[in-house]
C-alpha cells in the first residue's frame, strides 16, 4: 500500500480555561477544566510525537471564550510543531468582536471563521455554526452558551449559506472535507442518560437530538450532499465518538479533550480512501476522575466502528452500521 499523502490530527473541544474562577463542570461525565495545563502538555507531547502535516481543531478551544483562556490556548498550540487550522465553537464566541480579534491574533485570512484551504489536492472547508439567532429574526455574532434558551436557535448565518453555495459551485472537482463545530447529521438514536436528569434515566430518540442541530443545517446539508466532491464532515460539540454515513456523506464526530475518554483522531489521507484512527492521551488518572460509572455514559467512547474506520471516497457499497 502506498503511503498517505497527508496525515492530520483532528482534535476538538479542548475547553481550555485559564485565569481566575476556573471551575470543573459536567456534561456526560466530569469535565476537568482545572486540569487545562496538564491536558495541554499531554496533548502537545502526543501531537509532537507524530509525523503530521497539520492539526485541525473543530471548536470550543476555550470554555468561557475570554481573552485569558485564548492566550493560554494560543501559547499551548504555538508549542505544537505542526500548524493549527481551526474553526470556532459555541464556547469561543461569547464576547463582542471575538472572531475579529481571533482572526488578527491567530493570523486567519480572511477574518471570518468560514473559509477554505487546499492541501495536497484536497479542499478543507471550514464552517462557523455559532451565530445566535434571536426571536426577532436578527442574527448575533455573540453567542453566550449559557443564554441559549433565550435564542430561537444557534447555527450558521444566512450569508454563510450563500457563501457555501458559491464556494461549492466554484470547485466541484477537488476532493473536499468539511469541518464545523456542530453536528449536522446523526444516527437515529443514542443511549443517552443525562447526568443533569438523574432519577429519570431515559433512552432519547433521534428527533430530540435533531432539535440540537444548528440553524440552517438543512440548507447546509443539502448543499453538501448535492456536491459530488464532498465526502466527509468532521464535527465536535456533542463530545462523543461517532462515525455515521447518511446518504452520500460520512459524519465523523469526535469526543472532547476535557472529559472522558480524552481522545483525538488521526486521519491519514490516501488517493482513494482515508483511514481514521484514535489516540488516547496517557491520563489514566484523569479518565478515572472524569468517568462517573453510575451515570452510564461510557458509551460516548463509541463502538469500534465509531472509533476507527476506512472510508472510500467512491465506493457506494461500503456497509455502514447506522
Ligand atoms: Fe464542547
Ligand atoms: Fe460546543
Amino acid at each position: 500500500m502506498s503511503a498517505p499523502h497527508t496525515v492530520f490530527a483532528l482534535i476538538t473541544d479542548t475547553h481550555f480555561q485559564s485565569g481566575s474562577g476556573v471551575k470543573d463542570g459536567i456534561l456526560w461525565n466530569r469535565q476537568v477544566m482545572s486540569q487545562s495545563e496538564r491536558l495541554a502538555d499531554l496533548l502537545i507531547q502526543s501531537l509532537n510525537a507524530r509525523e503530521i502535516d497539520f492539526v485541525i481543531h473543530a471548536g470550543d478551544l476555550t470554555h468561557t471564550g475570554d481573552r485569558c483562556s485564548f492566550e493560554f490556548a494560543r501559547a499551548a498550540f504555538s508549542r505544537v510543531k505542526a500548524p493549527l487550522w481551526f474553526t470556532v465553537g459555541n464556547h469561543d464566541v461569547c464576547e463582542p468582536g471575538a472572531r475579529a480579534w481571533l482572526a488578527t491574533d491567530w493570523g486567519i485570512e480572511p477574518p471570518s471563521m468560514y473559509f477554505s484551504r487546499y492541501h495536497e489536492g484536497v479542499r478543507y472547508l471550514f464552517l462557523d455554526s455559532n451565530y445566535a439567532h434571536l426571536p426577532s429574526g436578527e442574527e448575533s455574532e455573540v453567542q453566550q452558551w449559557d443564554q441559549t434558551s433565550k435564542y430561537s436557535g444557534v447555527g450558521f448565518s444566512a450569508t454563510q449559506v450563500d457563501w457555501l453555495r458559491d464556494e461549492l459551485a466554484r470547485d466541484r472537482e477537488t476532493l473536499t472535507f468539511v469541518i464545523t463545530h456542530h453536528p449536522i447529521a446523526s444516527k437515529s438514536e443514542y443511549p443517552i442518560i443525562s447526568p443533569r436528569d438523574l432519577g429519570a434515566p431515559n433512552f432519547r430518540l433521534g428527533p430530540v437530538w435533531r432539535k440540537l442541530f444548528p440553524t440552517y443545517y438543512k440548507e447546509i446539508l443539502a448543499l453538501l450532499e448535492e456536491a459530488p466532491n464532498v465526502k466527509v464532515v468532521f464535527t465536535g460539540h456533542w463530545h462523543i465518538n461517532d462515525i455515521t454515513r447518511v446518504n452520500n456523506l460520512y459524519h465523523v464526530k469526535t469526543s472532547s479533550l476535557i472529559e472522558y475518554p480524552f481522545e483525538y483522531r488521526v486521519v491519514s489521507v490516501f488517493e482513494e480512501f482515508l483511514d481514521i484512527s484514535i489516540v488516547q492521551l496517557p491520563a489514566e488518572d484523569l479518565a478515572t476522575a472524569s468517568l462517573v460509572p453510575e451515570w452510564q455514559n461510557e458509551w460516548i467512547r463509541g463502538e469500534s466502528f465509531d472509533r476507527e474506520r476506512r472510508i472510500y471516497f467512491n465506493d457506494e457499497s461500503i456497509a455502514t452500521k447506522l
